[in-house]
């Protein structure tokens, strides 16, 4: 998990800006992501505001942690082993990550350049694909 320096600054940088309004970048977030996929507001059994919260914290600290791959795969690791105790599938990776990036594009308006959204673009995807295969390996172990 190797990222350019530009990438990582890119999105050090926006994600400082979102979380200035993180309430209510969350609240975005799930609105765009159960409007795109009803069936997915069942998997969330608590306090969504809670949960809002939760998921930015995790952002916040993988976003941190793009420039020591190792503690972030870890990380990682650990919540896609959980999310597929969540009954998160491979399918939902793609629907959460094109909800996070309409909640950038809102969130950051003029921000949200294409150099912008193209990095944020390769983190996320190199995210689910972490916690995707950690998922998978837990499946086989099980
Ligand atoms: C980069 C991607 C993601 C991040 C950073 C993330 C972050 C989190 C965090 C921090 C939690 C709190 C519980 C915990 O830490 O285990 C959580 C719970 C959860 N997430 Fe995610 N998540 C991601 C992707 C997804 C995807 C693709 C789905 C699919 C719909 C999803 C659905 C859920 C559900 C259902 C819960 C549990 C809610 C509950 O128990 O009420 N997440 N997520």
């Amino acid at each position: 998990m190797l990222f350019q320096p530009t990438t990582i600054d890119q999105v050090q940088t926006t994600w400082r800006e979102v979380e200035q309004i993180a309430p209510i970048a969350a609240a975005l977030f799930y609105d765009h992501l159960f409007a795109a996929d009803p069936s997915l507001r069942p998997m969330f059994r608590g306090d969504m505001t809670e949960q809002g919260e939760k998921l930015m914290q995790m952002i916040g600290a993988a976003v941190q942690k793009l420039d020591k791959p190792r503690a972030l795969v870890h990380v990682l690791e650990a919540l896609g082993r959980r999310h597929h105790d969540y009954g998160v599938r491979p399918s939902h990776y793609d629907t959460v990550g094109a909800a996070l990036l309409q909640t950038l594009s809102m969130g950051l308006g003029d921000q949200f350049t294409p150099a912008v959204e193209q990095a944020w673009v390769e983190v996320y995807g190199v995210m689910a694909e972490t916690m995707m295969a950690a998922a998978d390996s837990s499946n086989m172990a099980a």
